[in-house]
């Protein structure tokens, strides 16, 4: 292997690992996604379904890519290449680690305007904009609408906030992995933790904890629809940050001696009672409220700010609220930056901070295409046929239904079919039945499941429908 293209990046602890890696999967995915998914889907019995795709798809997924990085110990399209040649294959596998690079940059490009909302959110709750609304019933739920209506037409205001936003991202990437990830991970997850719970907590005294907890933990599998196995099974992709790039870049900091089984484990257990608690924490006011728990993307940013209004001390955990949602946000952006100018520093050899400017600078233009999108301007409303009929919804649909289940497909064939089974078994390091499990997974489970949710993104599932 050439040492100069490795990157000597560290890990401080395994502690670090684990908290930047939580950091990076729990995100509008868990607060912002996964309730008004839930609630589209039918509740208990979609949330079984996704927690069986976590244990037995995504776990194996994450293990598969830290393995990769970690024994690539480089960005990944040059990891994936020096373990596809160590193993005595062709080094164009690393085509799986420029795809997650590439869904990495084009998540970040919408991602970073969804999280200057949650900023932006911040100021109207800490304002006051929600009780004053809340003052005129009669027009609470117009005044609220109209809020959000006003920052998504808005090219000001959309730009400032995503201007914003970047910039810090841009500003803690620059300093490093141990100086900007690291340092911004151990203030920022604790503090989101705490936030979530309290806000849980307060949830469950002024809202309707019993409704909310029979909504999603009883199941009924009358109210599943293989739609909604599809819409499980993509998520928990997206929730755990895989086939992103990520996840490779994570395991090349991985220092020896780590445990990538148990690191995993834990990651995904803490991703999952994030969301969890997510839903704890907003159904009760949704259902306290008689808000519609199937209202979609707008649950968070036009449903719950109603509800927030009119509570005791609303305007307070309101803003706790948005400010919570925003450190999710930015914990999982900042690890989307960190792909990308790894990527710039390594094959670019470009300093640290150039490569954090470089990447986050282009990432900001094409997050341009999101904001006009949003706004309806005339040239970012292109159609791209069944992916959408402009350049946000594009973007979404390409990355989290087409880039990231090819890629997970790629990444658990390669790991499960095209790596040597001792180079794996050593980094595992797992007994032998452990092992063994693992390899099932990667080899069966995963590239079926996938297929099965991949044939139906793009359309072939309606097609053979249609057809028969
Ligand atoms: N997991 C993030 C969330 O739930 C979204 C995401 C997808 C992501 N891929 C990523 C975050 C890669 C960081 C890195 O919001």
């Amino acid at each position: 292997m050439n040492s100069d293209t490795h990157v000597s990046n560290r890990w401080s602890s395994r502690y670090a690992y684990v908290l930047a890696a939580t950091g990076a999967a729990v995100g509008l995915g868990n607060i912002w996604k996964f309730p008004y998914i839930m609630g589209e889907n039918g509740g208990g019995a979609f949330v079984f379904v996704y927690l069986l795709c976590v244990l037995f798809i995504g776990i194996p997924i994450m293990m598969a890519e830290v393995v990769i990085g970690k024994r690539g110990r480089s960005t990944p399209a040059n990891a994936v290449a020096l373990v596809a040649k160590e193993s005595g294959h062709s080094s164009h596998w690393s085509i799986i680690g420029s795809m997650g690079v590439l869904a990495g940059f084009l998540i970040l490009s919408f991602y970073i305007v969804i999280a200057g909302w949650a900023a932006a959110y911040v100021f109207y709750a800490g304002s006051g904009e929600f009780s004053a609304a809340a003052a005129d019933p009669a027009t609470n739920a117009e005044v609220i609408g109209n809020l959000f209506g006003d920052l998504v037409s808005s090219i000001p205001k959309l730009l400032a906030w995503t201007t914003i936003t970047m910039a810090a991202v841009i500003y803690v990437i620059s300093k490093g992995v141990k100086g900007g990830l690291e340092t911004a991970v151990t203030y920022l997850m604790p503090a989101l933790f705490i936030l979530l719970v309290g806000i849980m907590l307060y949830s469950a005294v002024v809202g309707d904890f019993a409704a909310a907890f029979s909504f999603m933990f009883d199941i009924d599998f009358s109210k599943l629809t293989i739609e909604g196995v599809l819409v499980a099974l993509g998520h928990a992709f997206f929730t755990l940050s895989l086939a992103s790039g990520v996840m490779m870049v994570y395991g090349a900091y991985l220092p020896e001696g780590v445990s990538i089984a148990k690191t995993s484990i834990m990651i995904a257990i803490a991703d999952t009672v994030v969301a969890l608690i997510a839903g704890l924490a907003i159904y009760p006011i949704v259902f306290a409220h008689g808000l519609e728990p199937s209202a979609g993307p707008g649950l968070l940013f036009q449903s719950l700010p109603i509800a927030f209004g009119s509570m005791p001390m609303g305007d307070f955990f309101g803003t706790l609220f948005f400010i919570m949602i925003l450190f999710a946000a930015f914990t999982s952006a900042i690890a989307l930056l960190e792909a990308s100018a790894a990527y710039l520093e390594e094959r670019q050899k470009l300093s640290r901070v150039k490569a954090a400017i470089i990447a986050g600078v282009v990432i900001w233009i094409f997050s341009l295409g999101t904001v006009f999108s949003l706004a309806g301007t005339e040239w970012a409303q292109i159609n791209f046929g069944f992916m959408g009929d402009n350049i946000f919804a594009m973007f979404d649909y390409l990355t989290t239904n087409i880039l990231m289940p090819l890629g997970g497909l790629l990444i658990s064939i390669f790991a499960g079919w095209v790596m040597k089974s001792d180079v794996v078994k050593k980094e595992f390091n797992l007994a032998q039945w452990q092992f063994t499990l693992v390899m099932v997974l990667l080899r069966y489970i995963a590239p079926l499941g996938i297929l099965f949710v991949f044939a139906n993104s793009v359309g072939i599932l309606d097609f053979i429908k249609q057809s028969t």
